[in-house]
């Protein structure tokens, strides 16, 4: 097992555009498995390469639940071919902007392209927890947060508690 550090607010890693992966290399394996580690470490529902420092359009989610067998789902190359009209609310987190939570609307229900780890093409629809969480984490390729989606007065806010935070780790206190 190996975890690597996860990044977070305001390391300006996490606004990269991250790049498609060409292929299923050993790298790739090897990434992918870290990122689990890491996930189910920390402990989250998703998780982003960029989280983890790596620019590359690689995805994990598990969002089965603690009594339930786990269910780990990645994608590579993801992007959402279709979303509906219909909204839905779900309060959302972040392990790179920890200990804040905040709801956030997207789109109730979408479908996602992606390669599996045979980097054969697939498509999933999906809804609910799941369609939140997918969408969050394409986002982070695209190095959007989730605290781009509120109010410039809520993400002001949180940016500069991070900013701070960062500066007393710098410090050494
Ligand atoms: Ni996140």
């Amino acid at each position: 097992m190996s975890t690597r550090e996860i990044i977070i607010l305001p390391d300006h890693r996490l606004k990269l555009v991250s790049a498609p992966v060409p292929e299923i290399s050993r790298d790739v394996r090897k990434l992918v498995e870290d990122m689990f580690d890491t996930m189910y470490e920390a402990p989250g529902i998703g998780l982003a390469a960029i989280q983890i420092a790596v620019p590359t359009r690689v995805v994990t989610v598990d969002i089965s639940r603690e009594n339930e067998p786990r269910n780990p789902l990645a994608f590579i190359n993801p992007r959402i071919t279709w979303a509906s009209e219909e909204m839905s609310c779900y309060q959302e987190g972040c392990l790179s902007i920890p200990e804040y939570y905040e709801e956030v609307e997207r789109p109730a229900r979408v479908r996602v392209s992606y390669r599996d780890l045979d980097f054969v093409e697939r498509e999933i629809e999906c809804d609910g927890l799941l369609a939140t969480c997918i969408q969050h984490e394409i986002d982070h390729l695209n190095g959007v947060l989730f605290i781009d989606h509120l109010s410039k007065l809520k993400r002001d806010r949180v940016t500069k508690k991070f900013i701070k935070q960062a500066r007393h780790r710098e410090q050494g206190h």
